[in-house]
């Protein structure tokens, strides 16, 4: 197949995805790095389970094992890993709490963090240092970016574990962890990496990468409602691992709930040791009609497709003397993520909502999300309301 047919045919197939997303007929949404929107096939999954629960047709409480196990799978596979070392969790926190609560460390060990992330890492690793005697080091930043130069220098002997986000919130800057995994490695540093912003729009393959804990919610890229998420806990540091939780679920009962006085069963020798109790069964169905669209278009494709959008809206603020791109637009450090910016910051954003656009601000820029629903009509409507703002 030539280049032009094939690429044609991939439009097409996004063209499809985006009519499973009921708001794509009324409004642009470009705010998946907030939170996603449903899919026609979510909804529809969602809403049998509240049937079948609301006319109480059957006991179907061992229904999510398997869905359970088809997304331990599914995850693996968009990760390169093994399916026993992936874990469903509850959102990124979850698994940063392993990270932070689980690692080995002993009293005086410093954390390396960088000093523009999310709080989801910060308040997590606060928590752990005050509990158990840790120190914190913030690395600083260059132009708001994680600086490898600057961690290099913060390493000290006492040094124990980085932890890091893959894509920067609120610009897009999107870190090498591959790089990054060497130079923790070199130093005998656990990599622990907040994978949220890039989870489902980024390729990554961690079998090529050494991390030792990757955690990230769905509720973004991958389309699910909030309180979902997995982690990815290698072989090796599952061994290491003191669990600061355990569950009854983190046994194996092979679905077998007739006969439960057993309480000398051994945990899973899996990732799946460290999930906690019962499942949010809705929360499951939903993962699973989400992961089955994104893995259908592939994530190569949605990051190809996502940043050809992203081109065009960039090629437009470039020319404009009223904006200016904030975020990186290097093959290397770009994400799904675009930023720019405006004198007339929260005048531009209340303007764009009105028109019906739905985004945000972040940290002094407009943040825009692109994703695999969305499509040129979109970012010429974007275009279209940024000249109009321009001309008022
Ligand atoms: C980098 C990053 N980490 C974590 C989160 C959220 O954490 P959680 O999934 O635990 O709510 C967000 C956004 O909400 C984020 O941007």
């Amino acid at each position: 197949m030539s280049k032009k047919s094939s690429g044609l045919k991939l439009i097409t197939k996004f063209e499809r995805a985006r009519k499973l997303f009921p708001h794509t007929k009324n409004r642009i949404y470009f705010n998946s790095a907030s939170y996603g929107p449903f899919s026609k096939p979510l909804a529809d999954a969602v809403n049998r389970n509240l049937q079948l629960r609301l006319n109480a047709v059957r006991d179907d409480s061992h229904d999510s094992f398997a869905d359970l196990e088809f997304l331990r799978k599914g995850y693996a596979s968009l990760l390169g890993v093994k399916k026993n070392e992936i874990g469903i969790g509850l959102n990124t926190t979850f698994g940063l709490n392993i990270a932070a609560f689980g690692l080995p460390f002993k009293k005086g060990d410093e954390i390396l963090l960088s000093d523009t992330e999310f709080p989801a890492l910060a308040y997590t690793w606060k928590a752990a240092a005050e509990k158990r005697g840790l120190k914190i080091k913030r690395i600083k930043s260059v132009n708001r970016c994680f600086d490898i130069n600057n961690f290099k220098k913060a390493i000290t002997k006492k040094s124990r574990v980085l932890a890091l986000s893959y894509v920067q919130f609120f610009d897009g800057y999107k870190n090498d962890l591959e790089e990054i995994s060497k130079i923790c490695r070199n130093h005998d540093l656990f990599f622990v990496v907040d994978g949220i912003q890039g989870m489902g729009v980024e390729p990554l393959n961690l079998k090529k990468i050494n991390v030792d804990i990757f955690s990230s919610g769905c509720q973004k890229w991958m389309l699910s409602p909030q309180g979902c998420g997995f982690f990815y806990l290698p072989e090796k540091i599952q061994k290491l691992i003191e669990p600061p939780f355990m569950s009854w679920l983190g046994t194996d009962w092979k679905t077998e709930f007739t006969d439960l006085f057993k309480y000398d069963k051994p945990y899973f020798d899996s990732a799946q040791k460290f999930e906690m109790g019962y499942y949010a069964v809705l929360n499951i169905l939903a993962m699973k009609e989400s992961f089955l669209i994104i893995k259908d278009l592939g994530i190569k494709n949605i990051q190809k497709h996502n940043y050809r959008l992203i081109d065009i809206l960039a090629d437009y603020i470039k020319s404009s003397n009223h904006y200016k791109i904030t975020s990186r637009m290097d093959k290397k450090h770009r994400s799904s993520i675009f930023t720019f910016t405006s004198e007339k910051l929260p005048e531009l954003h209340r303007y764009i909502l009105k028109n019906g656009i739905t985004l945000v601000r972040r940290e002094g820029s407009i943040r825009v999300s692109i994703h695999l629903f969305n499509n040129e009509n979109d970012i010429r409507k974007i275009i279209k309301v940024l000249k109009r703002f321009a001309r008022s």
